[in-house]
Formats: C-alpha cells, sequence, structure tokens
C-alpha cells in the first residue's frame, strides 16, 4: 500500500483544516460503464463530498476521453447519473482543451469529426469556431463523394448548404468518436491530398499558399469500456484506420496533432483546472500544491498520463484494464477493486 504520507493540512482563512489532497477521476470504467452509473461511484462522491474523517469536502475533478457533447449537458446528465452537481469547472473532456486553440481558426472553414448529425458542430461553435462543417455537409453538397451511404431524413436536416469546391477546409478536428468511419475517412483523404478543397486533383497547393490542413485528434484511446463485457474500439482505433489507408494511397501518413489522455497537453491542462477548483473551495493556497490521485481504468491513458504528470495513480479493475490478463503496462501507485476502494485507499495515506 505505500509508506503513509506525513500527515498535514492546509489552515485556510476560510474553512480552517483542509485536507491536502485532490482527485481525478477517469468516467467510462471507473464512475460508469455505457449510461449505467458503478455503484461504487456514488459511495466514493459522497466520501469526497464530506463524508470524510476531516468532514470537509475534498476537492475532484471528472477527466475523460469521451466527448460529443457541451461540457455543460455532459455534466447535467452526469449530475443526474451519480446524484452529486458536477460543475463545468469540474470538467475536462477529450476535446475541452480545444478552447485554447480556437483563436487560430475562430473565422477559417473547418471540419469537425465525430458524434451523431451536428452534435459537434453545435459544440465547436460554441467554443468560437464560427465556420463550422462537417462530413454530412459533405455529403448533401455531393452524393457521389461516397455512394455508400444515403443521408437519414434527420442527418439531411443536420447539414448546412455548402459548397466545397469553393471553401477551403484549413483544418480537421476529430473531436469525438467518428459513426461512420468509412464516409470520414473518405472526406479526410480528399481534403488532405487536394489542399483542402474537395474534388481538386490530388496534389493540389493550398489556396493562397497556406499550410497544408492541419489534423487534429482528441482522443487517442484505441479501446475504451462501455457496458458490453468487452472494450470498445475508440477514436485512437479511427486514427489507425485513417491512416493505414492514407499510407497506401500516398506513401506515409499525414502529421497531427493529439490531445487527450496520457498528453502533456491534456495533463497540464487538467492541473490549471484542478488548481482553478481548489482556489474556488479554499481561496489560494501559498504553501505546497495538494497531492492528486488520478483513479483510472486504463493504463494506456489514465496511468501513463497520471505517472507522465507525477501524480499518484490508482489502477481500479471495473473498466479496460483485466488483472487476469497479467500486469499493466503502465505500473500504478496503487490498484484497487474500484473507485470508493480507491478513495479510501489514498485518504488514509494522506490523513
Ligand atoms: O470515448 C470515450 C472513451 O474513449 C474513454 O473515455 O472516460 O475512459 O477516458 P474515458
Ligand atoms: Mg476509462
Amino acid at each position: 500500500a505505500g509508506p503513509r504520507v506525513a500527515a498535514r493540512h492546509y489552515q485556510t482563512p476560510s474553512h480552517g483544516r483542509v485536507p491536502p489532497l485532490a482527485f481525478a477521476f477517469d468516467i467510462d470504467g471507473v464512475l460508469v460503464q455505457g449510461s449505467r452509473p458503478i455503484s461504487a461511484a456514488k459511495r466514493a462522491l459522497a466520501i469526497l463530498e464530506g463524508d470524510n474523517p476531516t468532514g470537509s469536502k475534498i476537492p475532484y475533478v471528472l477527466l475523460t476521453n469521451g466527448g460529443g457533447a457541451s461540457e455543460e449537458a455532459r455534466c447535467r446528465k452526469l449530475t443526474a447519473q451519480l446524484g452529486f452537481n458536477i460543475h463545468p469547472h469540474q470538467f475536462v473532456q477529450s476535446h475541452t482543451i480545444l478552447k485554447s486553440v480556437v483563436h487560430k481558426y475562430a473565422d477559417l472553414p473547418v471540419l469537425v469529426l465525430g458524434g451523431r448529425n451536428d452534435e459537434v458542430r453545435r459544440v465547436a461553435k460554441g467554443y468560437g469556431f464560427k465556420k463550422v462543417y462537417t462530413t454530412l455537409d459533405v455529403l448533401a453538397w455531393n452524393p457521389s463523394v461516397w455512394p455508400f451511404h444515403d443521408l437519414t431524413p434527420q442527418e439531411k436536416q443536420s447539414t448546412e448548404p455548402v459548397d466545397f469546391s469553393q471553401t477551403p477546409i484549413t483544418a480537421i478536428f476529430v473531436y469525438h468518436d467518428p459513426c461512420n468511419w468509412a464516409l470520414d475517412v473518405q472526406v479526410i483523404c480528399d481534403v488532405l491530398q487536394s489542399g483542402g478543397i474537395i474534388g481538386a486533383p490530388y496534389g493540389t497547393a493550398t489556396p493562397d499558399g497556406r499550410p497544408r490542413p492541419e489534423l487534429i485528434f482528441c482522443n487517442p484511446d484505441l479501446i475504451w469500456r462501455s457496458d458490453f463485457d468487452r472494450p470498445r474500439l475508440g477514436q485512437g482505433g479511427f486514427r489507425v484506420a485513417f491512416q493505414a489507408v492514407y499510407k497506401a494511397l500516398t506513401g506515409s501518413e499525414y502529421p497531427y496533432v493529439q490531445y487527450g489522455k496520457p498528453t502533456e497537453a491534456t495533463y497540464q491542462f487538467t492541473k490549471k483546472v484542478l488548481q482553478a477548483r481548489f482556489r474556488e473551495l479554499y481561496g489560494q493556497i501559498t504553501e505546497k500544491p495538494p497531492n492528486v490521485y488520478m483513479v483510472g481504468d486504463n493504463p494506456e491513458s489514465d496511468i501513463a498520463g497520471a505517472n507522465a504528470a507525477n501524480w499518484a495513480s490508482i489502477l481500479v479493475h471495473t473498466g479496460v484494464y483485466d488483472p487476469k490478463q497479467g500486469p499493466p503496462t503502465h505500473v500504478p501507485t496503487h490498484e484497487a477493486k474500484n473507485v470508493e476502494e480507491a478513495v479510501k485507499w489514498a485518504i488514509h495515506r494522506e490523513l
């Protein structure tokens, strides 16, 4: 269980003694499986909301590679699922970090992928992107781009009229897990081989000498845990499939930016969110920052990222990782059966 850390507390002007620790929780496979909350999750959050030896709230944030809806909408759903108020200030999902890059593309045409219909377009516009298009818009513009899919009435209704022969796409953002990999791979290959103008000859330079369209993925997960007994393919699987096709077409993969756990960018972004949450609850802490405990189910994303961020990492057995398959690929600080056991171990260690 590792050595007990010397018990210490913060003495805050507003709340007196405050425990010197904070948590970051993964969602899928830790707090929920699909839309079903994991029973241990409610007990774990009750402990952090005050049912602990200090009687104080212990700060926590949720950090997921999931996405596809606005932070506000996802927090409303999590509040209903978990029975505690989850505030957008406590929540980081795969594409939240894009709020910090929107200035580069605010007025430029961008393509967004993931989720159903125009869910992700609405999220992108909420972040401040103004010219946001989907692969369904492309199919509505010219159905022969991908002859194997007919838009459903709902998909058709979600499209915007665009002439892509006059609309150079400057960046492709894969916000969330795509639903139609075939259509999305075809459209990305068209955009990237034709300098951003779908239908232009392959090898066309980008108009007005702009750099090649940028390709950004928000979640590297090859697999994740939903409510099926075996892990499901994630956005990382889509990226591997796309790059294999693009390499078969052109001889090399296309350069891309990767966000999401375990990337350093996402953990640095989350550290700021956690610090702001701590200040929101207890004011400015001038002493050493709290010890952070990340509770996750996927060694490749949660444990690898937490270890690299110098957080303590706790691997739970309610998601992707199966202890029967052998030791995890990234060694956690501790392993626990579920998130309640993980929280109790961390608090015992700190207090
Ligand atoms: O699409 C969601 C999945 O990739 C993983 O979600 O919450 O386990 O990071 P999470
Ligand atoms: Mg998970």
